[in-house]
């Protein structure tokens, strides 16, 4: 298989449409057949870092390399930027705003689920440059 790589732009302030890049990923590995749990793992993760980037970043865009052996999700923002990416990680923090949390969101359970079901995880972050969440899912061959 060669490799296939697939971009979805991401909506700023759009909390209603959010969710809408994973739907999309979700079908098309569905049809290249992947395994189901690579799948769900993969569609947890993409849409946690696509509401981040809904509701924290304003909009990004998400990158999605699929190879024989591993799925890579890259999530790029142009948004503030997190001071402490330690913190950022622990369960249940979240500076999410009131109109995310009416909706919803701000659980603070995003970045740590991604982890939790990726294989490998990376954040490069600087505070006023933006944000890029890289997470590998691999394929058991
Ligand atoms: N793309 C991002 N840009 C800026 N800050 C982010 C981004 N993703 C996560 N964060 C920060 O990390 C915190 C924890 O994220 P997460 O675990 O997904 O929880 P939640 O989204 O529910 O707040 C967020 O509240 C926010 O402060
Ligand atoms: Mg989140």
């Amino acid at each position: 298989m060669e490799t296939i790589k697939l971009v979805y732009p991401v909506e700023g302030g759009d909390m209603i449409e959010a969710g809408e890049a994973s739907s999309k990923m979700k079908l098309t590995l569905k049809k290249l057949g992947l395994p189901q749990d690579v799948i769900r793992r993969a569609s947890i993760c993409m849409y946690e870092g696509e509401i981040n980037m809904v509701i924290h970043a304003d909009g990004g865009e998400a990158e999605v390399e699929v190879d024989m052996d591993r799925i890579v999700l890259r999530m790029t923002d142009t948004g503030p930027g997190i001071p402490d990416v330690e913190q950022a990680m622990q369960e249940g923090y979240s500076t999410a705003g009131p109109t995310a949390r009416e909706l919803g969101f701000g659980a603070g359970m995003g970045l740590p689920n991604m982890k939790r079901y990726s294989d490998e995880m990376t954040i490069e972050t600087e505070v006023g440059k933006g944000t890029v969440v890289t997470v590998v899912i691999k394929i058991p061959q």
